[in-house]
Parts: structure tokens; sequence; C-alpha cells
């Protein structure tokens, strides 16, 4: 059979759903930050070319996490490193051909830069908007993330920032953060709370064996969540359930899941093959830490036409599909109905 021609990703116009703030930052931009900083006798961290060699993308999820906590959010810990990666965040996506992106970010206080978290949220929010100025055809949103390690105190937190500012661009609630940590069940008021203000929510789903108990995952399914991300360790009945949902979205994360070890095998193994032809949920491939994993979304689609082998027609249909589950609003949908192949 003759093949499929090379497929031009990069200009193909496309929705990135689930992208992590900090894990979207490019090693080139820590550099940069670091360099200055150093520069400046500012910092005393390592190169983050040294700590992140580039080329390797195979943190799991023992060595993912604390790559945050003990070095990144010590790099970024001003308002100007803040300002900077973020516009370089939203840049890198729109040169990759992203025309709508929403990207998620747990706030944090920046004691250094005299930030509250609502001081951070509304930084990330002006350099979104700065970004976006520069770069009109790609337009943004931002959804807040509860960590699993926060308290019901500190959800409820999440949650009144997003209210907070909802009409600066905040859409949604995401809970992240490591699988292995935390009991869901606390964040119900929380999420529930969410949804009674009309806020949208996203929910990591059974992204490790850890956070796949069926206690767990029926808790989260009774939050009725717009989109679920991962989706990995799923048991049959599960399945059901969220084929059962019309228009629930599934924020597909393939290189991520590879290179993590979170699924068994390589791309032909991921459970993208399983959903993607499945009606009612919408599929969405993600990046979810391109700055970790390495892997643009124009690549990202590239890897499906590649190991699923599915034709032009049926990988732009499924890239227009997306704009179904986007939480932008319905103006937004038009627009990207008016500008997606
Ligand atoms: P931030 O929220 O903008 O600081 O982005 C980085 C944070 O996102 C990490 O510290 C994690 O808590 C979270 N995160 C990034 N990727 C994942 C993932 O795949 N699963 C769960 N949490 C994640
Ligand atoms: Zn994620």
């Amino acid at each position: 059979m003759m093949q499929e021609p090379i497929f031009d990703f990069k200009s193909m116009p496309k929705i990135e759903l689930h992208a992590h703030l900090t894990g979207s930052i490019t090693r080139e931009c820590l550099h940069e930050i670091w360099k200055k900083k150093k520069g400046a006798g500012e910092t005393d961290l390592e190169d983050p070319l040294v700590v992140m060699p580039p080329g390797n993308h195979n943190y799991d999820l023992t060595t993912f996490f604390p790559l945050f906590s003990s070095y990144i959010y010590h790099l970024i810990n001003d308002a100007e490193s803040l300002d900077y990666s973020t516009r370089s965040v939203i840049k890198d996506f729109a040169r990759d051909g992203v025309v709508y992106v929403e990207l998620r970010t747990t706030p944090r206080a920046m004691p250094k830069a005299g930030l509250d978290k609502a001081g951070y949220v509304s930084a990330v929010l002006r350099a979104i908007d700065a970004a976006q100025q520069e770069e009109p055809t790609l337009h943004a949103r931002l959804i807040l993330s509860i960590d699993r390690r926060n308290s019901r105190e500190e959800a409820h937190e999440v949650v009144a920032l997003a209210k907070r500012f909802r009409d600066q661009g905040v859409v949604a609630i995401d809970l992240c953060g490591d699988p292995t940590k935390g009991d869901v069940s606390l964040f119900t008021p929380a999420i529930e709370e969410a949804k009674a203000a009309g806020l949208k929510v996203t929910i990591h789903f059974a992204e490790a064996e850890a956070s796949a108990s069926d206690a767990e995952l029926s808790t989260i399914m009774s939050w009725t969540p717009d989109r679920l991300g991962h989706v990995i360790h799923v048991p049959e009945a599960v399945k059901q359930q969220i084929a059962a949902r019309t228009g629930i979205g599934l924020e597909l994360c393939l290189s991520c899941n590879v290179h993590a070890k979170m699924i068994v095998g390589s791309f032909e193994a991921h459970h993208f093959g399983e959903w993607w032809r499945v009606q009612g949920p919408i599929v969405v491939p993600c990046t979810d830490d391109v700055g970790v994993f390495g892997s643009p979304l124009s690549n990202e689609w590239a890897l499906i036409q590649q190991h699923f082998k599915i034709g032009r027609d049926e990988i732009l249909g499924l890239a227009r599909k997306g704009i179904e589950a986007i939480f932008g609003g319905d103006d937004e949908k038009v627009r990207l109905r008016g500008i997606m192949w």
C-alpha cells in the first residue's frame, strides 16, 4: 500500500487542552533565566541544561514531581522569571501552530516576589495577555489546579481564585499532582462549589495504579467532570460509563505516558488507539509537559499518524472535533471552526 504523504502538522491549526504551565517551559527558556540570575549572583542553582540534559525525556513518576519541588520552582520564583517563562510558553505553542490553548497552573505564593496566590494568578494572566497581543492567532485560557496534596481549605482557595479571575480568562478547575498522594474525596465540596459557580471541571484520572482504586474513580465520576486527563488504568465498567457520557473530553498525552512508562509498551499500545473512534467522548491529544517530555503538539499528531495509521481526513476531523471540548465558550468555538482545516 502506498505510504500517506507526510502531513505538515506544524501548520495544521491545533488545540491544546492539557498543558501544565511550569511543565511547558523549555529547557532553553529555563537556561536563559538561570544564566541571567547566575550572572547577577541571584542563584546558586545548577544550570537547567545539566539538571535536565537536552534529549533526556525519561522522567517517571518518582523523578518527575521532585523536579518541580526541588528545582524548577526555585528557579521560577520571582515576577520577572514568571512573566518571561509564561510568555515564552505561549510563544512556543503559537509557533507550533496551536491556535487555542488552555494552560493550567497550580496557584503558588512567591514570597520573593511579594506575590500571594492571587498575585501569582494575576501575574500569569497578565503575561498570557501580553503574549497573546504578539501572537494574535492564538487564544489562551487558564485553568487553576488543585494539587492532590492540598488540604480541603487550600482546594477551596483555588476555587475562590478561579471565581475571582473568571472574567479575566480562568475557565475551569483541575485536580493534578502526584497520583500516589492524597485522598480525592476530600475535594468533593470544592469541586461542587466550582460547578455551582459555573466553572468547568477537568480531572487527572486513573493516571497511575495508585490513583485508580474503585473508590477514587467512582468519587471522580460522581463529580460529572467535563473532561478527564490521561484515563489509563480504567476498569471495563468505568470505560463503559465514560463512553456513555456524550461530549466528555478525554485529554490523552501520548509521549508523556510512554516516556514516563505510565503505560505498558510504546506508542502503538497507547489507549488513544482504543478511544479515538469511540462515539460520545471527544479525544484530544495533548502535551501535558512539553518542557519535560520534549514533544510539541505537532509531534504528538505526527506520532498519532505514524503509529495508528490514521488518514488525512480522519486526522483533520479528529482535530476539529476537539473544538467541542474546549472551555472557552461559543464565540471561541465559532472562531476555531472558521480557522481549523
Ligand atoms: P504548574 O502547576 O504550572 O506549576 O505545573 C507543574 C505542576 O503540574 C507539577 O508540579 C505537578 O503538580 C503538576 N503536573 C504536571 N504534570 C502532571 C501530570 O502528568 N500528572 C499530575 N500532575 C502533573
Ligand atoms: Zn497533567
